[in-house]
Order: structure tokens, then C-alpha cells, then sequence
């Protein structure tokens, strides 16, 4: 095993108490049911109800535990590089509401937690794409003239506070950082009661639209007059949205750091290799997280080699006390770089979703939110049109077409690849796909020497799951669902576990 330290869990998790809703035990009724508690869900939830409607967040493991709890954190609409595409692919127009709207969304984050006094370690920070070498400037160039075409507040720097040069960087002014669960856990406390609720522990199996709506879920049915559907990625299979992203999952080390050697700011590097840089308050001095390692979930079996990078780099770039943290997590990345917010289908009229955050939800998913409740509410969004999750994408671009053609090269070449034979084979604390009496099997072996054979198809579509040594889980390369080492679900499209054997 390697030589990481650190506690391996989210820090913002381990920082947070847990919240204590109970699990739904009998069939209710309310104005909107919202299947997932993550940034998108809750500020949905919490503006409908503040808008007069009873809502029930219904969250199949607890509050804020998913992507929002694992995530980076930083409230910003300079999303890396995005904004010289999209006017290149969507024009002016659509470019400036993009920009807007995330401008939005970061503002109604920090008025929420001004007005509110949420103690969520929020500051006020710059944000910056920087380039290391004079070949990416280029590209930092081109963002921040289309950056200032479309209003924000960029300009372009050559210096910053990180502790190596830089050839440039794109900066934005007066963006902002927080601790993702402080700030959840607040705003959820404020949902139940007058007929609203909350439940964890409840994982809702499918969801269906007549006349009212119904979410059917292992422990009861909630009827709704509208339904969202908040779980990062649409649990329902209509509309295709496994289909419309790819899955990227990333890793972040938090490591102490004494204020006086810390970089000021949020940073995230830019070419094909790039990190993810900011530091939030830690036991009187600061804890500094470093992101990156992405890859699309399922790629990669021996991701501990992830942290060793993490480590390995901020170590050489920062003068770190000792690395405390260590987790990873995955986003769904849209092939048109637009999230998709709005109706299921075309023919839904009372099903929402919101998914495509590509590793920027935290602004996109409170724009979810915002948008989702103005749309139930009867109030027109301007960003509303843009993002519509029923406009016509196309598997037809060139990341997508890859994409799809890489799930059905898993689903036929997974099959034929070669299996052990022997669960004999299958090492202490090591997950191997073996066949046994005809069956395919994802078997681990614990610690204690037992083994753990699950079905190696995964029950959404059928592809064959692949080891993650790092997370000790069960990941599919074909949409992203993933499976603890005893088969439990971790991450959707799915809503069912491996099966036992
Ligand atoms: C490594 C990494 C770093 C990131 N850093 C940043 C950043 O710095 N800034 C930024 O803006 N964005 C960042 N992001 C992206 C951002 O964190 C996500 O886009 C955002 O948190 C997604 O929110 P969500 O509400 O869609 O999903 P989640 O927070 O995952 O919420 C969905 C919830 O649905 C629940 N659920 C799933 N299935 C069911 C079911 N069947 N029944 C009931 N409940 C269910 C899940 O348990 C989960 O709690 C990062 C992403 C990654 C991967
Ligand atoms: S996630 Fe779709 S087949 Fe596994």
C-alpha cells in the first residue's frame, strides 16, 4: 500500500456534523418533490419554499454528501478557460447570458450567506487561469479579451501571490470562496416544517409524470404536483443525459500551510496537465487544497498514483507543513460546455432536471436552482432558454461521438478481455474481475482475508465495471456509476446496487 497520510475524507465533511433528517416512512403529498440534496436541490428547495410552496427533498444518503461535499468550493464565473469558446461556438449573445448568469449565481450566494450570517468561511477572492509557460498564454490572451467583450471583470496579470512564476493569468476581480457544507447544512435547516421536509437514507427508485407526479423511492411515495431531479446526473433514463456528458473524476489533497506562505486567491492552472489551487481557514492557520489528476471515471485503476502526484507537486511548490486530506469526486462534463436545467424531455411538463455542471457547479447549480424555482413559479428566467436540458445536443460533436463510441467499444470489448479464473488470485485489499461457473464477478478481498464477489454489469445499462484501487470501489466506464468494494451504490445513473452472490 503506498505511503499517503492524511485522513482520506472530504474535509468539508469531516468539519461538518451530520444532519439528522429522518428517513421517509409513509406515502405524502406536497407542491414539489426535489430528488437530491446537493447545491442544486437545496437552493431550489429553499427558494420555492421561500416563494410560498411545500417541497420535500428526498436524498438517498445524507445531506450534502455527494459531489457539493467533496468539491473545491471556489464561487466563481471564470470557469478556466470558456468564454473565447463559447462565443466562438454559441456567439456574443449566448456567451454574455452565460456570463451573467454565473455573475448571478455568485451573487446570490453571497447575499444568502450576508443576509443570513452563514458562518461558512466565506471570503471575497480574485480568481485566476494562469499559464506556466509562454506556449498556453496564448489561449489566456484570447480568454481575456473575451472576458472583457462580455463584461466581466478580467484583466490580465503577470504576476500573483503563488510562490513560482508564471508566464500570465487571467484574473477576475471580487469572486469568492466558502466552506460548500457549512453553507448547505444552514439553509436546509430552514426547509421542514408548514408542510415541507426533508428525508435522508431514502433513495428514490424511479420517478413518474401523469397528471400529478409520483417519486417512487424504497421507502415510500411522495406525490407532487412538480418533481426536480437533483441527482448530478438525471437518475431517470429519459432524456439521455448519461448520454449528453461524460463522467470526470478528480482529486484534491489538503495539506497545512502557516498564513504567511500561503498564495492569496483561487488558482487553476491551464494546458493539457493543470492543477487547482486555493486555501480555506484550518485550526488557526490554513489548510491548502490542491486539485487535479482528472480523468474520465472508470479510466484509471491505480488512481492512488492521483494523490502521489498531488502530493509530489505541492510539495514541490509549497513550503507544507503536513498533508491532513485527501478525497476525490466526479462532475458531469457537457460536450457543449452549457449545463442542461430545465424539463426532462419535450414532452414533460412538470419534470426538471439539472445536470452538465462540468466541475463548476457550484455557480451552476445554485443557477439551477434559481432557475428551476423561477420556472415552477411561473416567473421567466433570462438564462432559462440557454441552458434548456431539451435543446437539440448532439452526440454529433466530436468529444461526444468519442464518447459514445468509447461506452460501446466497454460494453462489447469488457466482456471479451481477460478474466481471472481464480478468486485465489485476488490479493488482501485488492478488487479483481474473475470468472466463476460462467459468471462475471468483481470480487474483493478484505482486509481480514474474506471476499466480497459481486456482479461485475453494472445494473444501469449493462457495461462491466472496472477496479479503483484509491477509492477501493466498483466504477463503470460507461456513464460514471459507482460501487462501493461490496457493491453498494456511490454515485448515480444507477439506482440499484451490484448484485450479491
Ligand atoms: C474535484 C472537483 C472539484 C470541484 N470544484 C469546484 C469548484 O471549486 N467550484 C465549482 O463551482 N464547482 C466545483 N466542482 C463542481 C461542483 O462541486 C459540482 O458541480 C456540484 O457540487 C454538483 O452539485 P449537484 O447538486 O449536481 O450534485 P451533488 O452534490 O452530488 O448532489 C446530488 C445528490 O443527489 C443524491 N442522489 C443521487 N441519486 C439519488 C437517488 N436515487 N435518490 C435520492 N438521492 C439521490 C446524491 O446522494 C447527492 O447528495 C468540482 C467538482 C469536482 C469533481
Ligand atoms: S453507468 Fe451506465 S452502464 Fe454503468
Amino acid at each position: 500500500m503506498s505511503n499517503l497520510t492524511g485522513k482520506h475524507i472530504s474535509y468539508w465533511i469531516d468539519s461538518t456534523p451530520t444532519a439528522n433528517f429522518p428517513v421517509l416512512s409513509h406515502n405524502l403529498s406536497v407542491d414539489v418533490a426535489i430528488v437530491g440534496a446537493g447545491i442544486a436541490g437545496i437552493t431550489a428547495a429553499i427558494l420555492l419554499k421561500r416563494a410560498g410552496k411545500t417541497v420535500a427533498v428526498i436524498e438517498s444518503q445524507q445531506i450534502s454528501t455527494g459531489v457539493s461535499g467533496h468539491t473545491t468550493a471556489k464561487i466563481t464565473s471564470l470557469h478556466q478557460l470558456i468564454y473565447a469558446d463559447l462565443i466562438k461556438n454559441h456567439g456574443e449573445e449566448k456567451a454574455r447570458i452565460y456570463a451573467q448568469s454565473n455573475q448571478a449565481a455568485l451573487e446570490f450566494v453571497v447575499k444568502t450567506i450576508t443576509e443570513e450570517q452563514i458562518d461558512c468561511d466565506f471570503s471575497r477572492q480574485s480568481a485566476y487561469t494562469f499559464a506556466e509557460t509562454e506556449e498556453n498564454l496564448q489561449d489566456i490572451e484570447k480568454e481575456v479579451e473575451a472576458a472583457l467583450k462580455l463584461g466581466l471583470p478580467a484583466s490580465f496579470v503577470r504576476e500573483t501571490s503563488l510562490p513560482f512564476p508564471i508566464a500570465g493569468a487571467i484574473k477576475f476581480d471580487n469572486q469568492a470562496q466558502f466552506h460548500s457544507r457549512k453553507y448547505l447544512l444552514h439553509l436546509i435547516q430552514q426547509i421542514p416544517g408548514d408542510g415541507s421536509y426533508v428525508f435522508e437514507n431514502t433513495r428514490v427508485q424511479k420517478v413518474e409524470e401523469d397528471n400529478s407526479c409520483q417519486v417512487i423511492t424504497d421507502q415510500g411515495i411522495v406525490q407532487a404536483q412538480n418533481i426536480i431531479i437533483a441527482t448530478n446526473i438525471p437518475i431517470a433514463d429519459e432524456g439521455l443525459f448519461f448520454a449528453k456528458t461524460y463522467p470526470k473524476r478528480s482529486y484534491i489533497v489538503g495539506a497545512k500551510i502557516s498564513a504567511d506562505k500561503a498564495p492569496q486567491g483561487m488558482y487553476i492552472g491551464s494546458g493539457e496537465k493543470y492543477y487547482s489551487i486555493r486555501t480555506t481557514p484550518y485550526e488557526g492557520e490554513l489548510l491548502l487544497l490542491v486539485g487535479g489528476g482528472g480523468h474520465k471515471v472508470g479510466a484509471v485503476e491505480d488512481t492512488e498514483e492521483k494523490y502521489l502526484d498531488l502530493e509530489n507537486y505541492t510539495r514541490s511548490r509549497f513550503d507544507v507543513e503536513s498533508f491532513k486530506y485527501r478525497w476525490s469526486t466526479q462532475d458531469f462534463v457537457s460536450f457543449d460546455k452549457l449545463p442542461y436545467i430545465g424539463k426532462l424531455t419535450p414532452l414533460s411538463q412538470r419534470t426538471y432536471v439539472a445536470t452538465g455542471f462540468s466541475l463548476w457547479g457550484m455557480t451552476k447549480g445554485t443557477l439551477s436552482g434559481m432557475i428551476l424555482a423561477d420556472t415552477i413559479l411561473g416567473i421567466k428566467n433570462p438564462a432559462a432558454d440557454l441552458y434548456d436540458a431539451t435543446r437539440a445536443t448532439p452526440f454529433v460533436n466530436p468529444q461526444g461521438i468519442k464518447q459514445n463510441i468509447e461506452v460501446g467499444t466497454h460494453w462489447i470489448g469488457d466482456r471479451l478481455k481477460g478474466w481471472g479464473k481464480n478468486l485465489n488470485d485476488v490479493g488482501i485489499g485488492e478488487g479483481k474481475l474473475v470468472t466463476v461457473d460462467g459468471d462475471k464477478v468483481a470480487a474483493y478481498r478484505d482486509e481480514t482475508g474474506n471476499i466480497h464477489a459481486v456482479s461485475a454489469v453494472c445494473p444501469h445499462l449493462g457495461c462491466v465495471v472496472a477496479w479503483n484501487s484509491g477509492e477501493k470501489s466498483w466504477d463503470c466506464p460507461c456513464h460514471g456509476s459507482r460501487f462501493s468494494c461490496t457493491g453498494e451504490i456511490l454515485h448515480g445513473p444507477t439506482v440499484k446496487d451490484l448484485k450479491k452472490f
